[in-house]
């Protein structure tokens, strides 16, 4: 069987260097027999400053036929002034829209030794591990009419929020398949109380649930009310799946339940390809962080953390992803920090290299 195949995205800024590290737990899995057709091409503003555009066509042309795509970020002040039409941001809308990845996946995730280092109780985050999917290509970003218009003598500002019943559907089933390979159990998130849009989607998923996946357990929670929960007792959640602007606000909430920006990875899913698997690009979700590039100070575990969600949902490879999650709960027991990470007094700093090869070791050790 051909091995599975990742194209490697670095872009700018911290991107490469966060990324040269993925690569160390990419090639130590071959060691242990786990290959990868890894290529690799330039995103973003590293793609311009070569060829003029953020995302050359042959480059979209390869994430649509890999099993999956790695990107580290893009952007920076160097680009700033470029026309809208080549800004590095333009790279990655382009490759989301052409991929059409309609599932946003940004797992909460609180690792022991982080614990302190929320703003919640250690009590009430440590241990969290829960799952925030939010709708990416449709809803109220997206839906029309759309504009400020002069009705009389005062402007209007209006946006439209849109559900179809296939797109609430083909989420809904993203997160049913994702509980199967979690705890099984999904809490989608709407206003059906005051939104029509809502009241569709929550019909919608609960059909998709009785028809197709009735062994997961499925609640309903009105999006105010979720925002409380979240931040009274998360560990209540599994799966949490929601349209995209309130999942724009709810991933972001729960993300920092658990800390550092560093730390956070992230998976879009589309569309299953011929061979089975969803079309996927895994990133941090992070940007490219020019006030520490070339400093040795990026973190690079939110990128490895990506390339484990990679293993998890496109390569079935969840035993190996949770030695990945091990690895990285064990250099920070044992007390390793990047800068982003520090609180303690005393603790030095280790360098972005520093902190891939501990995760290698403790991989290697595992
Ligand atoms: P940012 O995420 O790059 O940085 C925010 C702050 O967090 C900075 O102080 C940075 O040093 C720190 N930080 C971020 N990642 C870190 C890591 N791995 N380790 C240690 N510290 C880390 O967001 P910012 O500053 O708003 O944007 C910088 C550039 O990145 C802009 O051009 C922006 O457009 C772009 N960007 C790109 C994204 C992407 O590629 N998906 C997402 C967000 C921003
Ligand atoms: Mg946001």
């Amino acid at each position: 069987m051909a091995n599975p195949s990742l194209l490697i995205l670095p872009g700018d800024g911290i991107g490469p260097e966060v990324m040269t590290e993925v690569r160390k737990v990419i090639d130590w899995f071959g060691t242990r027999g786990m290959t990868f057709d890894v290529s690799e091409a330039l995103v973003g503003g590293a793609a311009y400053d070569a060829h003029g555009t953020p995302l050359t066509d042959e480059t979209m042309e390869m994430a649509q036929n890999v099993d999956a795509v790695l990107l580290g970020a893009v952007g920076g002040p160097k680009y700033d002034n470029l026309d809208f039409s080549v800004k590095p941001e333009r790279g990655l809308l382009r490759l989301r829209k052409e991929m059409d990845l309609y599932a946003n996946l940004r797992p909460a995730q609180c690792f022991d030794a982080l614990a302190d280092f929320s703003s919640l109780k250690k009590n009430v985050v440590a241990g969290l591990d829960i799952m925030i999917i939010r709708e990416l290509t449709s809803g109220v970003y997206f839906g029309e009419p759309r504009g400020i218009f002069t009705e009389g003598n005062e402007r209007v500002g209006i946006n439209t929020q849109r559900y179809t019943e296939s797109e609430i559907a083909r989420v809904a089933r993203s997160a049913f398949e994702l509980a199967r390979k979690r705890d099984n159990r999904v809490c989608s998130m709407e206003k059906a109380n005051v939104m029509e849009s809502g009241v569709l989607w929550r019909e919608v998923v609960q059909r998709i649930h009785d028809d197709e996946y009735p062994d997961v357990e499925l609640s309903h929670m009105y999006a105010d009310a979720g925002a409380m929960q979240l931040t009274r007792w998360p560990k209540q959640f599994d799966v949490i799946v929601t349209d995209n602007l309130f999942g724009d606000m709810l991933s972001d909430l729960a993300a920092m339940l658990t800390g550092s920006l560093g730390m956070l990875p992230s998976a879009s899913l589309g569309l299953p390809m011929a061979n089975g698997r969803p079309k996927a690009l895994y990133e941090p979700v992070h940007g490219s962080a020019p006030d520490i590039a070339g400093t040795g100070k990026a973190n690079p575990i939110a990128c490895i953390l990506s390339f484990a969600m990679a293993l998890r949902y496109s390569f079935d490879a969840g035993a190996e992803a949770d030695r990945v999650d091990a690895a990285v709960e064990k250099v920070l027991a044992d007390g390793l920090r990047t800068a982003d990470l520090l609180g303690e007094e005393g603790v030095e700093p280790v360098t972005t290299s520093q902190m891939g090869e501990a995760i290698v070791a403790a991989l290697a050790a595992s």
